[in-house]
C-alpha cells in the first residue's frame, strides 16, 4: 500500500488516480492476500447503479485483518479495551488471541446454524465481543448488520425485519456512564415481531437478570466451550456482501446500506493509513461506537487491516468526569485520536479544569468526523488537546462512501479550520447547481456529487435496489449525490456547508425528520407533526417539533414528556426532541405540502424573510406559529 509522504506526492498521486483509476487501485489492492486475483479492476455505471470492483477476485477480509499479521506481529496488541469504569481492569488482546477468539466464535456461529450469506444482527455494548462477533461473521461469510445499542426495540425490530436476519448476537446488558442498559430485554421485545430469528447468542456483561427462551437463546460462554479455534476463512467474491448498515434518509424507514468485501477492504486500509499517516506500533483511538460506520471502518477494519493497535472504549466522555478521554489518552499513550465535534464542544463547555491534569504528550494526530467542526471547537481542540503540535484531520465522508473521501492527510495537507480541504486520491468531487450543471473552477458553491466510483462506494440498499438509485443516483444523472451542500474556495479547498435534504445531523447522528415525525405521531393524542432542525451550540443541530393535537390538553409539560417517551420507544434517546411546540395547524401549500422552509426559519428564531406566504392554504397559521415559538 503506498503511503503518501509529502504534498507534492499527494498531487502526483491524485493526478495519477484520476487519469488511470484502474491502475491506481490495482496497485493498492496488490498487497492484500487474495485467494484468487481479480480479472478486471472495475465495471460500473451510475444509471442502475451497477458498480463492481476487483471483479472475479476471491478473498476473506478477516484473513487480511488477522491471519496475515500473525507471523510478523502475532504478539502485538490488536485491541486495547478500556471499560466504562476506570477502576475495572481492561483488556489487551494480541493479534494471536484475537485470531483465536474470532475463529472460535466463527465455529459457534456455524454450530448455531449460520452459513455464508445469512444476515446476522449484532446489538451489543462496546466490549471486545462486539468486534469479535463482527469479524466472526465476516470470516464465515455471513453479512453483519450492527445496530447501535442506543436504538429502541422498534428500531431494532425494523432493522432485523428488513434484513431478514436469522441470528441475533447481544449481551445481557451494557454500561454507559452511570447507567446500565438491559439490551437482552430490548431484543426480547423486538423479537416478538421477528419470526425469522431462530437463535439469539447472549454474552454476559452486566450480570443483570435475563430471561432465556428455550431453544432460541444460548449463552456465548456455554457455546464457546464446545468449539476449537480452528476455522478457515470462507472464500468470498470481491462483490459478495460484507455488511449492511442502516442509515436515515429523507423519506421512509432507514436504508440498509450495503458494502462488499473487496473494495471496502482496499478502501478502508488505504484511507486509514494515508489520512492518519498511521505508523506501525502507534496506538490509535477512534471514539465512535461500532454501531456507526466510523466504528466499522476506523475502529475495526481499517486499523486491523493495517496491523495497528486500536483502542475500544466502552464508556462516555463525561464519566466519571469530563476528563475521561484525556485520562485514557495518557493511560494508554494514545498517538492518534479521532472523535466528533459534538464531543469536543461538550467537553469545551465544561471547562479546562478537566484537561489540565493530563499531559496529552503522546498525541501526534487528531481527527474529527461526522459533522462540520466550527472554528471555535477546532481551535479549542488544536490548542488544548493537540497543544498546537498535532495536525487535525477534518474528515468528510458518509455511511454510503465506506471510508473517508475529503480530508487533509495529517501533517501533509495545510489545514484551515472548518475545511475538509482536498479529495483523497481516487475521489472526484464535483459541485452542481440546481439544474445539475457542473460548477467549474474555484470560489463556487453547490451540491456535492461524485462523478466517478471509488472502491468503498455503496453497492445497493438491502433488498431494494431501486431505493439506492432513487436516493443517490436519480437526482443528477450520472452522478452520486451526497445530500450535502459544499463550497470550493479560491484555492480549491472544500468546505461542507451542511445537508440540503430533510435529514438532520444531531450530535453527529444522522436522523430523518420523517422518522422522528413517525415516532411522535405514535402518541395517541397527536394528529400530525413536523420536525425540523435548529442550530444548537453543543449538538450542532437540535430537533424542533411542531405538533398538532387531536384535542386540547392543559397539562402541556406532561404531554411533552409523553411525546419524548414515544420517541424514546419508537426510535431511541438520540432522537429526543429539544423543543416541542403545540400548534393548531402547519403551513401547507394548497397541494398539501408542508412548507418546511418557514418552519426552519421560525425554529432558528429568524422571523424575517419568511418569503411569500400568500400561497399557503391558511396564511394565519404562520402568525400563530411565530407567536408560540420557543
Ligand atoms: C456529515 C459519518 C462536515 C455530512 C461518517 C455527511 C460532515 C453526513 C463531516 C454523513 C465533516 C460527516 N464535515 N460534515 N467532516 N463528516 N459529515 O452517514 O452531512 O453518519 O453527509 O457518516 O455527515 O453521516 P454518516
Amino acid at each position: 500500500m503506498s503511503r503518501i509522504t509529502s504534498i507534492e506526492e499527494y498531487h502526483k498521486e491524485y493526478k495519477r488516480s484520476v487519469e488511470n483509476p484502474e491502475a491506481f487501485w490495482a496497485e493498492q489492492a496488490e498487497q492484500f492476500v487474495w485467494k484468487k486475483k481479480w480479472d478486471k479492476v472495475l465495471d460500473w455505471n451510475f444509471n442502475e447503479p451497477d458498480i463492481k470492483w476487483f471483479v472475479g477476485g476471491k478473498l476473506n477480509i478477516t484473513e487480511n485483518c488477522l491471519d496475515r499479521h500473525l507471523s510478523e506481529r502475532g504478539n502485538q496488541t490488536a485491541i486495547i479495551w478500556e471499560p466504562n469504569n476506570p477502576n475495572e481492569s481492561g483488556r489487551k488482546i494480541s493479534y494471536k488471541e484475537l485470531h483465536s477468539e474470532v475463529c472460535r466464535f466463527s465455529n459457534v456461529l456455524k454450530n448455531n446454524g449460520a452459513k455464508k450469506g445469512d444476515r446476522i444482527c449484532i446489538y451489543m455494548p462496546m466490549i471486545p465481543e462486539l468486534a469479535i462477533a463482527v469479524l466472526a461473521c465476516a470470516r464465515i461469510g455471513a453479512i453483519h448488520s450492527v445496530v447501535f445499542g442506543g436504538f429502541s426495540f422498534q428500531s431494532l425490530s425494523d432493522r432485523i425485519h428488513d434484513a431478514d436476519c436469522n441470528i441475533v448476537i447481544t449481551a445481557d446488558g451494557g454500561f454507559r456512564g452511570a447507567k446500565d442498559i438491559a439490551l437482552k430485554s430490548v431484543v426480547d421485545e423486538a423479537l416478538k415481531t421477528c419470526p425469522s430469528v431462530k437463535k439469539v447468542i447472549v454474552t454476559k456483561r452486566t450480570n443483570c437478570e435475563v430471561i432465556m427462551q428455550n431453544e432460541r437463546d444460548v449463552w456465548w460462554h456455554d457455546e464457546i466451550k464446545k468449539v476449537t479455534d480452528d476455522c478457515s476463512p470462507e472464500m468470498m467474491d470481491s462483490e459478495d456482501k460484507l455488511f449492511i448498515l442502516y442509515t436515515s434518509g429523507s423519506t421512509g424507514k432507514p436504508k440498509g446500506v450495503v458494502h462488499t468485501c473487496g473494495g471496502y477492504m482496499v478502501y478502508t486500509q488505504y484511507t486509514f493509513e494515508n489520512v492518519f499517516q498511521y505508523k506501525k506500533g502507534e496506538i490509535y483511538w477512534c471514539t465512535a461506537d461500532i454501531g456507526w460506520i466510523t466504528g466499522h471502518s476506523y475502529l475495526v477494519y481499517g486499523p486491523l487491516l493495517s496491523g495497528g493497535t486500536t483502542l475500544m472504549f466502552e464508556g462516555i466522555p463525561t464519566f466519571p468526569d469530563a476528563g475521561r478521554f484525556w485520562q485514557v489518552i495518557d493511560k494508554h499513550q494514545v498517538n492518534i485520536f479521532y472523535t466528533a465535534p459534538t464531543a469536543i464542544r461538550s467537553l469545551e463547555a465544561l471547562g479546562l479544569d478537566f484537561v489540565k491534569p493530563y499531559k496529552l504528550n503522546s498525541l501526534r494526530v487528531l481527527g474529527s468526523v461526522g459533522e462540520p467542526i466550527n472554528e471555535e471547537a477546532w481551535h479549542w481542540y488544536d490548542e488544548n488537546i493537540g497543544k498546537k503540535k498535532c495536525p487535525i484531520a477534518d474528515t468528510w465522508w458518509q455511511t454510503e462512501t465506506g471510508g473517508i473521501m475529503i480530508s487533509p492527510l495529517a501533517g501533509i495537507t495545510k489545514t484551515i479550520p472548518g475545511f475538509a480541504t482536498l479529495p483523497l486520491p481516487g475521489i472526484q468531487p464535483v459541485l452542481l447547481d440546481e439544474k445539475g450543471n457542473e460548477l467549474v473552477g474555484n470560489s463556487v458553491e453547490g451540491r456535492l456529487c461524485m462523478k466517478f466510483p471509488w472502491p468503498g462506494i455503496i453497492r445497493t440498499t438491502y433488498n431494494n435496489h431501486a431505493r439506492c438509485y432513487d436516493a443517490y443516483f436519480s437526482q443528477f444523472k450520472g452522478y452520486y449525490f451526497t445530500g450535502d451542500g459544499c463550497r470550493r474556495d479560491e484555492n480549491g479547498y472544500y468546505r461542507i456547508t451542511g445537508r440540503v435534504d430533510d435529514v438532520i445531523k444531531v450530535s453527529g447522528h444522522l436522523l430523518g425528520t420523517a422518522e422522528v415525525e413517525n415516532a411522535i405521531n405514535q402518541h395517541p393524542d397527536v394528529v400530525e407533526s413536523a420536525v425540523v432542525g435548529f442550530p444548537h451550540d453543543i449538538k450542532g443541530w437540535g430537533i424542533y417539533a411542531y405538533v398538532i393535537l387531536e384535542h386540547e390538553r392543559k397539562d402541556t409539560d406532561e404531554l411533552k414528556k409523553e411525546i419524548i417517551a414515544s420517541v424514546n420507544k419508537y426510535m431511541g434517546a438520540i432522537a429526543k426532541p429539544d423543543k416541542i411546540q403545540i400548534v393548531s395547524g402547519l403551513p401547507k401549500t394548497r397541494s398539501g405540502k408542508i412548507m418546511r422552509r418557514i418552519l426552519r426559519k421560525v425554529a432558528e428564531g429568524d422571523f424575517s424573510n419568511l418569503g411569500d406566504t400568500s400561497t399557503l392554504l391558511d396564511p394565519a397559521v404562520v402568525e400563530e406559529i411565530k407567536a408560540g415559538a420557543i
